[in-house]
């Protein structure tokens, strides 16, 4: 058969048309690497040495909480609690209670927040920030754009009247958050050596601070049972849950002779692509990232790390090359390739809000109890949905046909009505 001329001409100009864009595209991944200054990426093309930045050797916070608040007086407890007998002593004794030192801290909340976030700080003071006694709350600010020297007179007077605000000296910017994370595990190496555990999560985050208390020690007990690496923090293992209740009083009690193994707990994303488009949130390019896969990682909404797991994590990063994407960084290429730190997913940590979203009237609390940890959360979502989630009785009103429905089709993660870990 024939062609008409017409027909073949048409073919060897989409032929060409074809081969013009290829060649673009090819180009287009060609420069990638070489021509993308983005901005806010250039200080890692100048250097990538943390500790450059981070200054190990000196003490570089512009403002920490002051030696009175309740985050230093707890940091500073020593490690061993007093004895029994001196406990009972004290109890009688309103004086010695005084003098007596304060128990050792379970969990250091290290929240990474920006200078103008004042809004949600105070959320956070008001909701989740102040719920345990075994848990202590400070914010990781950096300085104001350059150039700024130093934090910002509102800044000054809220860590004044809260106590509360760690200022560190680095530009407050989105492509320096892995620096906020470096900076962040100094102050609680260096100055809060009674933590056992810290968690480092964001300011727009919901947290159930009592159940995360609660659980830590269940997940040590379970990941020291040959857990580790695994997926750990469903509920419907009441068994294995009953099993380590007699070693979790050890395992993540302070007092206890053995310290916790390093891990780290969290969401983790398994075999996820680096993004290579320059106008992603979370562009990694090839200069920065050459693999094709990343490295298994704790999703840097919210991960708590062992105080081992914190030490070696914090001297490994130091001598680490820099990458932008702060979870990456330290929980997969530090904590994994580099420690083989066992990265425990919890599945009740969720690095999103709601699956869809409720409409006003469905919005219940039931939607939300089940999880420890939530993203997405303005200061008014927080305080809206604080007190309900307090008073919310699971057992009677989540555990209902109509909480099941609206839960499979709203709820974060999975639906499961939790009684054991309350707000
Ligand atoms: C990150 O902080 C360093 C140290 O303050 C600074 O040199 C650099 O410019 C900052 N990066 C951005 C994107 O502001």
């Amino acid at each position: 058969m024939r062609r008409t001329p017409s027909r073949s001409c048409r073919r060897a100009l989409s032929g060409a048309g074809l081969l013009l864009a290829g060649l673009l595209l090819l180009s287009a991944a060609w420069s990638d690497d070489e021509s993308s200054a983005v901005k806010g990426m250039e200080f890692l093309r100048e250097s990538r040495d943390a500790r450059r930045y981070v200054r190990p050797l000196t003490s570089t916070a512009l403002l920490t909480p002051p030696p009175g608040s309740a985050a230093a007086a707890a940091c500073n407890a020593p490690p061993m609690g007093p004895g029994p007998g001196v406990a009972s002593f004290e109890a009688n004794d309103p004086l010695a209670a005084q003098l007596a030192p304060a128990p050792p801290l379970r969990l250091l909340m290290l929240v990474t927040s920006a200078p103008a976030h004042h809004e949600r700080r105070q959320a956070i003071r008001e909701t989740w920030g102040g719920r345990s006694e075994d848990a202590r709350l400070v914010f990781v600010l950096g300085r104001g754009p350059e150039p700024a020297t130093e934090p910002s007179s509102a800044v000054m007077a809220e860590a004044q009247r809260h106590g509360d605000l760690l200022v560190e000296d680095f530009t407050d910017a989105y492509y320096n958050l892995t620096l906020k994370t470096l900076f962040l595990l100094k102050w609680a190496v260096r100055e809060c050596p009674s933590a056992a555990f810290v968690l480092k999560t964001d300011d727009d985050m919901l947290i159930n601070t009592r159940g995360l208390v609660r659980a830590l020690p269940r997940w040590v007990a379970q990941a020291r049972g040959g857990g580790a690496n695994g997926r750990l923090g469903g509920l419907g293992d009441a068994a294995a849950a009953e099993d380590a209740a007699a070693a979790a009083a050890a395992a993540g009690d302070p007092d206890a002779p053995e310290p916790p193994p390093p891990l780290i707990f969290g969401f983790v994303h398994h075999h996820a692509l680096p993004y290579r488009d320059a106008k992603s949130k979370w562009y990694l390019p090839r200069w920065l990232f050459p693999d094709d896969v990343l490295p298994d990682f704790v999703s840097g909404t919210a991960y708590v790390m062992s105080r081992p797991a914190l030490e070696h994590l914090y001297s490994v990063a130091l001598n680490t090359p820099l990458l932008p994407l702060e979870d990456v960084f330290l929980t997969g290429v530090v904590g994994g390739s580099r420690l083989g730190i066992p990265r425990v997913h919890i599945s009740r940590f969720w690095p999103h809000n709601t699956v869809l979203k409720p409409p006003k009237t469905m919005d219940h609390p039931c939607l939300y109890h089940h999880m420890l940890a939530m993203h997405h959360f303005t200061a008014e979502k927080l305080r809206h949905l604080w007190n309900p989630l307090m008073r919310l009785q699971p057992a009677r009103q989540c555990d209902t046909y109509l909480m099941r429905f609206l839960g499979r089709l709203f709820s974060p993660g999975s639906y499961q009505v939790v009684t054991d870990d309350p707000w």
